[in-house]
């Protein structure tokens, strides 16, 4: 099948030119372990700690608050798993929201079944919105944390994170936000944010797969998830992964030069394609609409039709774009988050997500609005047989 529009860049994005000329001299030449004394290490660890000052410029923070991690999973781990454990047997109440990424609402699940916190969830309004006050409501005596994500990855809408931290730290709790989403697509300033932890993911970001950090205003919260050498201030053992750390750093130096403007061109191809398809399909509910939403996210719910098969007929046609939620269309379940915005499970189960990046060109916009058109109407006249397994290999994002 011959690839011809790649529209899926929330699930991940492609490696930009840029950042892998940066890392290919730490998959040759500059082998050393940061760690080591001799000039091959001095040489890994100036890649490492180059790369930390480039992301802590893209993010307004010190360099001395991000530690480096495998993924943005293992960086929201490390901070509830924290959090959590720093006030074992004193009671720990943490208030998230009801859209978050399963890293984190698997990780919560997990410390609740094993009583080591108790959660409150927070319900988004209609556009997918988590108000401050809703938050305010449920915050008691042993609320230790708020973690709401800065921007959903399923439908782009962007949370009022200034807001609920200002709010949280009123009553003496601290804020965490999985940024994952946002870095890279919208400006984003961690102080002015007020946050106190925050979480990154290289691959969302034009970086490689495989490469987080974590940010974290004050170091003494963390306790480390994975033991062993000294790595990162002590806070995640494992020899670093130089090559991919001078890649994130590449990739966040990158972003923070190119982001407005590209944010300028991906708003207007997505209104662009928003507006073909709803000219046509009038009845389609755009999730979010009425938000502020990331610039090239749009996630639709077509009446009358399965959005997994609608993904799948895509893929056909060599456009990639995905279902609600990757991680739900495996269950052919509609997606939590569009069910807690209050849609109906019928109408969710019709939703799809186009996110534009780099590698789009407003050429694609048309192609991409009639082929998507052309097969809802497909589906519409030759409904898939009910029983049809959908056989999707986990595609979490
Ligand atoms: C909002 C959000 N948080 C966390 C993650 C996890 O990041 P990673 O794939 O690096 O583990 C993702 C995507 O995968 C995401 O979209």
């Amino acid at each position: 099948m011959t690839k011809k529009v790649y529209m899926d860049h929330n699930a991940t994005t492609p490696v930009d030119p840029e950042v892998l000329e940066a890392m290919l001299p730490y998959l040759k030449d500059c082998y050393g372990n940061a760690s080591s004394v001799h000039e091959w290490g001095k040489e890994a660890r100036y890649g490492v700690e180059k790369a930390r000052m480039q992301l802590g410029e893209l993010l307004g923070v010190s360099e001395s608050t991000l530690t480096f991690t495998s993924c943005g999973s293992e960086s929201n781990n490390t901070i509830l798993r924290s959090v959590a454990s720093r006030f074992a047997g004193q009671g720990c109440h943490i208030i998230a929201s009801a859209i978050e990424h399963p890293c984190i609402y698997r990780c919560l699940e997990d410390l609740e079944n094993q009583a080591e916190v108790e959660v409150s969830w927070i319900e988004p309004d209609g556009n997918g919105v988590i108000h401050p006050d809703r938050i305010a409501e449920e915050i008691r005596m042993d609320t230790r944390l708020v973690s709401i994500m800065l921007a959903n990855n399923e439908t782009g809408v962007i949370q009022p994170i200034q807001k609920i931290a200002q709010m949280a730290h009123e009553k003496g709790i601290k804020v965490h936000s999985d940024t994952v989403q946002g870095v890279g697509k919208i400006p984003v300033d961690l102080e002015e944010l007020g946050v106190d932890f925050a979480t990154f993911s290289a691959h969302k970001l034009y970086g490689p797969k495989g490469i987080g950090a974590f940010y974290a205003r004050d170091r003494s919260w963390i306790t480390p998830m994975i033991l062993g050498g000294g790595q990162e201030n002590r806070l995640r053992a494992g020899t670093e992964s130089v090559p991919m750390i001078v890649a994130f750093g590449a990739a966040a130096e990158k972003s923070k030069r190119v982001q407005q403007e590209e944010a300028e061109l991906l708003v207007a191809m997505r209104d662009d394609l928003e507006k073909r398809l709803l000219e046509s399909i009038p009845e389609a509910l755009v999730c979010g609409k009425e938000a502020a939403r990331l610039p090239g996210t749009l996630c639709v719910c077509f009446p009358g039709i399965m959005g997994t098969y609608l993904v799948l007929d895509m893929a056909e046609e060599g456009i990639a774009i995905s279902s609600g939620s990757a991680c739900s269309a495996n269950q052919s379940k509609p997606s939590h988050v569009l069910i807690a915005m209050g849609i109906d499970s019928e109408l969710a189960r019709g939703a799809v997500r186009l996110s534009l990046g780099r590698a789009n060109s407003p050429e694609q916009i048309e192609e991409v609005a009639n082929t998507a058109l052309r097969l809802i109407q497909n589906q519409k006249e030759h409904p898939p047989e009910e029983e049809t397994e959908l056989d999707l290999l986990s595609l979490c994002d």
